[in-house]
């Protein structure tokens, strides 16, 4: 049989009737196979919903249609962009809405009539739990969106330097040993050997995982070092593409090039001049550059392009990467000398999920935060959300900690957070929510990577432990110092002097 019978009826013969006609087919498209729509008027208010769409009332907090209806829409639907569609008349395609009720694929069209005016617009929600449909489009997106988090608040906190500091505040540290929150036994460790290394003016290597604190700690670093007045200037070399890393690091002389760079560039090493250089995720370093960061590092003189001219530098280095050095080593991929000459003081960073007691204090201080930027009241985790915490490996460390938490603050109409709220988060980061647990550190030998601790000077570890042993005694005796000595079977000579002298 015909697909089309004869005695079908025709398209309209005049381009109108067939406009109208794609226009009403397409709408009643959308109305099935979509999740919801509803339209706004001129004024932003809402007038209609159709029956898919109203299943979400509940989560929006609303349990009928008449609540819903009349109110603005941004009373109803929290974080909703509709005002802007109608106020540039430009339609959003595609975009992903977060709000109290979930994440939504969601689609923005202005209504127009027919002298063209703004008259209206229509929400359309393409997809709900896009989590599920949609899960390599949401991982990207959260990565994308950690990112954009990280570059506002980059860009808040410089701002909020150069406020405090006209003019000279975009190349001083942000941060010291004070910001790097966490008193466990490893937060502890970490803080202590960055704080020694702060006092010397050899190379530091900063290692651990992605959002550990690495870059935090370089900035503390250099705080609390000799060259807290110098410049304190970061390149990130994952960032910079690998032609203009050799330019971004030594300069370009006058007249080397025709065009923008005629008159010469400065380098980060003369802008870093007479402070210290953060060379951040060193294991991407191409490896032409590895040989001239080499050379720099043996001879102390840079050669900037074009020049001929070696110029001396004083800048202290300080590197960090998340990848393992040593294997890229191994594998050929990272020089064995460049590793050398950077690992003279190599400081480890512990994972999150090796000092789990440091998460409330976390909590709070990412929370507080959060509250300063939002001008909200900082969350309260219930018990069993802080369970949950403890219980997450934390592939993502303290800025996963911080995505979630944002991320749960935004959903909540209360300060007072949830498991249930923060598991619904977590799965829309594409995380499988692993089982709660108490906030505890996990014991050192659960974890294979922590045996990376051990991975240093024995007298380095007898050191830490006999520290760790001194100050848990006297506590459990109240600072007797005569009691601590007896029960640690030393002398109280012996117990003096490595209270005096605990290096
Ligand atoms: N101990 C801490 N106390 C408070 N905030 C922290 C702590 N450690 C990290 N943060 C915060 O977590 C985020 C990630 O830290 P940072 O950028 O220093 O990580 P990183 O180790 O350099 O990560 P990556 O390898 O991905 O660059 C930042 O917002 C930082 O302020
Ligand atoms: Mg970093």
């Amino acid at each position: 049989m015909p697909l089309l019978a004869d005695d079908a009826p025709a398209l309209p013969l005049d381009a109108q009737g067939i406009l109208e006609l794609a226009a009403r087919s397409m709408f009643q498209l959308f109305s099935s196979v979509s999740q919801g729509m509803f339209l706004v008027d001129r004024s932003g208010r809402i007038v209609w919903v159709n029956e898919g769409y109203q299943r979400f009332l509940p989560d929006l907090g609303f349990s009928s249609v008449d609540q819903f209806v009349g109110r603005t829409v941004e009373e109803v639907i929290p974080n909703t962009q509709m005002r802007r569609v109608l106020e540039t008349g430009q339609p959003v395609l595609i975009d992903l809405l977060t709000n109290k009720a979930g994440t939504f694929v969601v689609s923005r069209i202005p209504l127009r009539d027919d002298a063209d005016r703004v008259i209206g617009a229509i929400g359309i929600v393409l997809f709900d739990h896009p989590e599920t449909t949609l899960q390599p489009l949401i991982s990207k997106f959260a990565l994308l969106q950690r990112d954009l988090d990280d570059a506002r608040r980059e860009l808040a906190s410089q701002r909020r330097r150069s406020l405090a500091v006209a003019g000279d505040g975009e190349r001083r540290s942000k941060y010291t040993f004070a910001s790097f929150i966490g008193s466990s036994p490893a937060a502890a460790e970490v803080k202590r050997q960055a704080r020694r290394a702060a006092q010397s003016s050899s190379p530091v290597l900063l290692l651990g995982e992605t959002g550990t604190g690495k870059e935090l700690l370089a900035h503390a670093i250099h705080a609390a070092s000799s060259r807290a007045s110098g410049p304190f200037v970061s390149v990130n070399i994952a960032a910079v593409p690998d032609t203009l890393l050799e330019s971004e690091f030594f300069g370009v002389a006058p007249g080397a090039y025709t065009g923008a760079d005629r008159k010469g560039r400065d380098g980060k090493f003369k802008l870093a001049d007479g402070g210290t250089l953060f060379l951040d995720e060193i294991g991407d370093m191409p490896q032409s550059l590895q040989a001239k960061l080499l050379r720099a590092l043996q001879e102390g003189e840079i050669e900037p392009l074009g020049s001929n001219k070696l110029v001396p530098f004083n800048v202290r280095i300080l590197a960090a990467t998340s990848r393992d050095l040593a294997t890229l080593v191994r594998e050929g991929r990272f020089r064995e000398d460049l590793f050398y000459r950077l690992h003279v003081l190599p400081v480890r960073v512990p994972p999150l999920r090796a000092r789990r007691t440091d998460i409330p204090a976390l909590v709070e201080a990412l929370g507080e935060d959060l509250a300063l930027r939002n001008g909200t009241a900082p969350p309260e985790l219930l018990p069993d959300a802080m369970a949950l915490l403890a219980g997450q490996p934390w592939r993502g460390n303290i800025r996963e900690l911080r995505n979630v938490l944002e991320q749960a603050v935004m959903r909540s109409d209360s300060p007072s957070i949830d498991a249930a709220q923060l598991e619904r988060v977590l799965r829309e980061a594409g995380v499988e929510p692993a089982a709660p647990a108490p906030v505890q550190d996990s014991a050192p030998m659960d974890d294979a990577e922590d045996e990376s601790r051990y991975l240093r000077p024995l007298s380095e570890q007898v050191a830490e432990l006999e520290r760790r042993a001194i100050a848990a005694t006297l506590k459990a005796h109240g600072g007797n110092k005569l009691a601590t000595a007896r029960q640690l079977g030393i002398s109280r000579a012996t117990l003096y002097g490595r209270l005096e002298n605990p290096e």
